[in-house]
């Protein structure tokens, strides 16, 4: 994907945004091809699951989360798979991780010691504003983003504010996420969007489009606690935003499913999704990040059946 540059007024890309039309029935198609067509080759599936674990965000969201439940999530994400299993397949020295961790602002100072203490340059991610649903003040919602920011995250992942988005308030949706861009400094930004509760795939689009226009690093699905999790037809909305804000503007932004993705074989839709949707570079974790919890697990599953020829017992693999 070669994407041009020219400058527009942000007027001038409120006007785009004003404009912009998904066409329901043609995403419904191409996720329908997406979900029922050819994912890799038998002997390139190993090789994918294990790119598939280099982008995930190995998360845990959950209110008993500890510093002792925190610490092992960063064990498991520095170490994924298991040592013997990477070495039959002669990965044992590739440095393979999980692309980061992620977890409440709580819990940041923990993980980052964790890590410190494992002398792991993993990213720790955190949720911020309000998640899941962002109904605290904006105030205190920025506070969260420099808390976060200042306890080492150098990843949040925002929410925003959905009414403003249901109601076509884009300059208004725009401006708040500046200053969650502003708040987070340097570190990466990604902006959740919470699709299942944006009505249509043309706010879904829209909404994509001005996170990106705000300054998003990445733009993300779901926040895991909606009743609707990512799924493909938003999917396709989304990611061709991306395209098109990058033929537009230049700017490569990432994608990040997050929600119910639970099995190694969806992990394998979804890169096949980034892959034909915005082409190869958009399959590693610098554009690609898949949020999960569980997902590891199975993946881990997966390369030991490739490995031996068998699933494992239960206490062959250790928690994810
Ligand atoms: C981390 O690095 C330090 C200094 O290089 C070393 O002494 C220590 O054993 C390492 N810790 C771990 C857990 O690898
Ligand atoms: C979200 O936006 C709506 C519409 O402008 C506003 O009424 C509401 O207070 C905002 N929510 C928060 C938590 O600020
Ligand atoms: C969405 O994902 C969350 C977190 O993985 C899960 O607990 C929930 O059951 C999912 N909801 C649906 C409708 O799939």
């Amino acid at each position: 994907l070669t994407c041009h540059c020219y400058s527009t007024s942000i007027t001038g890309y409120l006007e785009w945004v004003l404009k912009v039309r998904v066409n329901t029935q043609a995403v419904l198609k191409r996720a329908q091809q997406i979900q029922g067509g050819k994912v890799a080759k038998k002997q390139w599936q190993a090789a994918w699951l294990l790119k598939a674990v280099t982008c995930i965000d190995l998360t845990t969201l959950a209110g008993d989360d500890t510093p002792s439940n925190v610490h092992r999530l960063c064990m498991k994400a520095t170490q994924p798979i298991r040592h013997d299993l990477l070495k039959s397949m002669d990965m044992h020295d590739k440095g393979i991780t999980t692309a980061a961790v992620c977890v409440y602002p709580s819990r940041v100072a923990d993980a980052v010691k964790s890590l410190k203490a494992a002398n792991s340059s993993l990213p720790v991610a955190s949720v911020a504003t309000g998640f899941p649903a962002g109904q605290t003040p904006l105030k205190t919602r920025l506070e969260e983003v420099q808390m976060a920011v200042e306890d080492g995250a150098t990843e949040i992942d925002i929410v925003i504010n959905r009414t403003l988005a249901l109601t076509g308030q884009w300059r208004a949706l725009y401006d708040e996420i500046r200053q969650f861009r502003e708040a987070c400094g340097d570190a990466h930004m990604k902006t959740i969007l919470a699709v299942g509760e944006l009505g249509t795939f043309t706010n879904v689009y829209k909404a994509s489009l001005v996170s990106m226009m705000a300054g998003s690093d990445f733009i993300k699905t779901s926040t895991g606690k909606e009743s609707v999790n990512a799924t493909y037809p938003v999917a396709i909305v989304m990611v061709r935003a991306i395209r098109d804000y990058c033929l537009r503007t230049g700017y490569k932004v990432g994608f990040k499913p997050a929600g119910g993705i639970r099995t190694a074989q969806e992990s394998l839709v979804w890169l096949t999704l980034m892959k034909e949707e915005l082409g190869d570079e958009w399959l590693s974790p610098h554009l690609f990040r898949l949020g999960a919890s569980s997902l590891l697990a199975d993946i881990e599953r997966q390369i030991y059946h490739y490995v031996t020829g068998r699933y494992p017992a239960y206490h062959e693999l250790p928690m994810a």
